[in-house]
């Protein structure tokens, strides 16, 4: 998807932010990411920015849209680890969610790095949040029509469920933020670790090294093997299926390292 220019968005929402954050010096898109049809850091002559907008369509929200919201809605119970929501509005077809802006690196996965532990003390901290009743969507969502059972993957647990490399932020004092919410949902707290299994195997990990990483967290250590095993095999079906469907780049290494992780577990056709 192509991301809009910032002269799309409608006048009273530029002068509005104009207003507040000074006459705009830099408009930056952000490097990654596809969710949003704008994803720029905005740098005012008073202050910086994050603002993601995204279109309506005529008759209902659109799938970004949908994102937006769910962003919005989890906002002020992750504060502790995310970049706060400054201001939301829905102007002209639009909705625009404006962000602090979070100076900051991506960290890097590979086996050894430093960022780990960093990385490990914020899902530490996100699975003691407790879940917000506003996050009303079940990430089992994800695996139904595609046959099996997902209620091993079914609880409470508050879930970024995205957590790859792309969607955290570390600053020069080391803080961790997770950004792009648009996926948050509850079920079983371990879950958040599988999501993360095909993007340290992307950085580098062997499967068993990327298991051994995630035994530090006390749900990944206590959940049933044999429900993890159930992740596995639905995991993949429906990346194979989504592979199938829908073209996308990125699809097929991710394929490629679910595929490598269920396989090692032993739960592959
Ligand atoms: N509040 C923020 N401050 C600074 N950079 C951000 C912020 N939010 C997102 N980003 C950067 O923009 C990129 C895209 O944002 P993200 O929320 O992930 O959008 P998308 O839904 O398009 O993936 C992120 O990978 C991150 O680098
Ligand atoms: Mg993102």
């Amino acid at each position: 998807m192509t991301r809009s220019d910032w002269d799309d968005l409608p006048a009273s929402e530029r002068e509005a932010i104009t207003n507040q954050y000074g006459q705009i010096k830099d408009i930056r898109p952000a490097d990654s990411g596809n969710h949003a049809d704008i994803a720029s850091t905005v740098i005012g002559e008073h202050g910086t920015v994050f603002v993601k907008a995204a279109r309506k369509l005529p008759e209902k929200d659109g799938p970004e849209v949908t994102s937006l919201r769910w962003e919005a809605k989890v906002n002020p119970f992750v504060n502790e680890f995310a970049p706060r929501l400054l201001r939301s509005t829905e102007v002209e077809g639009w909705l625009v969610l404006v962000f602090e802006h979070i100076p900051g690196r991506h960290p890097d996965y590979s086996p050894g790095s430093c960022d780990l532990d960093l990385v490990a003390k914020a899902v530490h901290l996100l699975q003691k949040t407790s879940p917000p009743a506003v996050v009303d969507r079940p990430v089992t969502m994800r695996w139904h029509g595609i046959g099996g059972d997902a209620s091993p993957m079914s609880g409470q647990a508050l879930l970024h469920t995205d957590i790859n490399a792309k969607n955290v932020l570390i600053t020069p004092e080391d803080a961790v933020y997770f950004v792009d919410w648009a996926f948050v949902s509850h079920g079983a707290p371990w879950v958040e670790m599988g999501q993360m299994i095909p993007w340290l195997l992307s950085a580098g990990h062997t499967p068993a090294s990327a298991e051994k990483w995630l035994h530090q967290f006390p749900a990944w250590r206590e959940a049933d093997p044999t429900s993890i095993d159930q992740y596995a095999r639905l995991h993949t079906a429906v990346w194979t299926r989504r592979h199938e469907m829908v073209s996308a780049e990125w699809i097929g290494p991710y394929l490629a390292d679910v595929r490598r992780w269920a396989s090692y577990r032993g739960v592959l056709e």
